[in-house]
């Protein structure tokens, strides 16, 4: 975003305050807005726009900012690290924030009564899972929210099952709770990530008390079946290992696939045997508005876990969230069907023109878990990072060397797949979540970038 811009929205912001408030103090009960389902559509046919690039550089903003600090403006064309997206939210979220702007008062926040309801409903509207709303708590983020289900559901020194490549944030929710890794990594059966259960199995002993599953999976972005959690969930019933969800990716599912909560398998029991983390953060991209919630149907692990929990939400992420869960229905559908498209246009796209990258279609999430080994090949990454590990005050993997071969040849940032553990030897994660524009701009670079090698 240009400084002029920048101003613009400030004066913009200032006249929405000098025109305040009457309505918001007189609301009764709740300083809520009240949200219509499919409010605020973005043009007359009924058509959010999600095609026309919306730039947040010199926002602060850790996708585009923070790697340009890193790289060098000059250097990058398309940030497509960090999982979030680069769309303009929801407009029934800036119009609910809008609206509680109006109300000059910041103090504490008592919860408004239609929030559990609202993420009660959502989860049954869309994924057909009943919440029992007793045994649900707010946090103001899924990291918090596991770290103390870490804290409360394995001890000290003991081993958190991973299935790799997973979510790296997960090594810093291990580290902060004094956990250790214990990972089993994916196969990969014609492009498909699958979970190894023989290799699971082997690895669970004495020492393993919890096991984190990341469904639908950053990054490979598997929406993994209900048999294949079944069976995950009967083993580790069997071998006393809690199950901890992270659905946060829940709402993203490609065309013909389907999610899966954990929490609704048949088996009352494996169910009883997890606690389930979710969000609107990826949903809606307001990670950081920092609120997401946890629950079990085991008021046992719930109540653990609440006891070394404690939720520091906050007004806007609650306003947010509420319109978004009540009226974010109908943008988030047709998000769905663009991000599709997004998803479709990145496999078809390196297929006919750059087959040395491999992308298999993910059945969830925005991200694409590309293939890279063959460019990793082909500019020496192995030896480049040792040498590189020699000269520099961290670890470099070779998965670093081609991110930075992308960069400086392609203007085009990734996440390197040695970030995600074992299994991520070779790849890179591309964030799609961003107007096709852009990805067609990023793969047009990577195309040519690679008739160099
Ligand atoms: C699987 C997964 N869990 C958790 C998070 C972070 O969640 P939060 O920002 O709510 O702490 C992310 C963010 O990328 C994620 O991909």
């Amino acid at each position: 975003m240009s400084e002029g811009s920048w101003l613009n929205r400030r004066a913009f912001l200032k006249g929405a305050g000098a025109t305040a408030l009457a309505g918001a103090a007189t609301s009764g009960a709740s300083l809520l807005h009240p949200v219509t389902a499919g409010a605020a559509v973005q043009d007359g046919s009924g058509q959010f726009d999600f095609d026309t690039p919306y730039d947040r550089i010199g926002t602060d903003c850790a996708k585009w900012d923070t790697i340009i600090e890193r790289h060098g403006a000059e250097n990058i064309q398309v940030a497509m690290g960090v999982a979030d997206m680069d769309f303009k939210c929801a407009p029934v979220i800036t119009e609910a924030l809008m609206d509680r702007v109006k109300h000059e008062n910041w103090g504490y926040l008592k919860m408004p009564e239609d929030f559990f309801p609202a993420i009660v409903d959502w989860n049954r509207t869309r994924h057909g899972l009943e919440i029992n709303p007793d045994l649900m708590a707010l946090s103001d983020g899924v990291h918090p929210a596991l770290i103390a289900a870490l804290k409360a559901l394995a001890r000290p020194g003991s081993k958190v099952l991973l299935t790799t490549s997973t979510y790296s944030g997960f090594y810093m929710d291990l580290r902060e709770s004094h956990t250790l890794a214990e990972e089993s990594p994916l196969i990969i059966d014609n492009g498909v990530h699958r979970l190894d259960f023989d290799d699971l199995e082997s690895r669970i002993s004495q020492e393993t008390d919890v096991l984190i599953l990341c469904n639908p999976q950053n990054p490979t972005g598997n929406c993994w079946s209900p048999e294949d959690l079944m069976r995950l969930g009967q083993l580790c019933l069997e071998r006393r290992v809690v199950v901890l969800a992270d659905e946060i990716h829940c709402d993203f599912v490609t065309r013909g696939q389907k999610y899966t909560p954990f929490a609704s398998l048949p088996d009352k029991n494996v169910v009883n045997n997890s606690v389930t983390f979710q969000s609107g953060s990826k949903t809606f991209s307001l990670a950081a508005m920092k609120v997401a919630w946890f629950h079990s149907t085991n008021p046992e692990y719930f109540r653990k876990v609440q006891d070394q929990h404690m939720a520091q939400t906050n007004t806007l992420g609650v306003v947010a969230h509420h319109a978004a869960l009540r009226g974010g229905a109908e943008w988030l559908d047709q998000l769905l069907v663009y991000l599709d498209g997004n998803h479709d246009l990145v496999e078809q796209y390196l297929r006919d023109n750059v087959p040395q990258i491999k992308y298999t279609k993910a059945q969830g999430t925005y991200l694409a878990w590309l293939d890279v080994s063959q460019i990793g090949e082909a500019i020496g990454a192995a030896e480049k990072a040792v040498a590189a590990t020699e000269t520099e005050e961290e670890e470099v993997t070779p998965e670093d060397i081609v991110v930075r071969w992308l960069v400086e040849n392609a203007g085009v940032y990734t996440n390197p797949g040695s970030n995600y553990g074992p299994g991520g030897e070779g790849w890179v994660r591309m964030n799609l979540g961003a107007s096709r524009q852009l990805i067609q701009v990023a793969l047009d670079n990577i195309a040519e970038a690679m008739n160099s090698l």
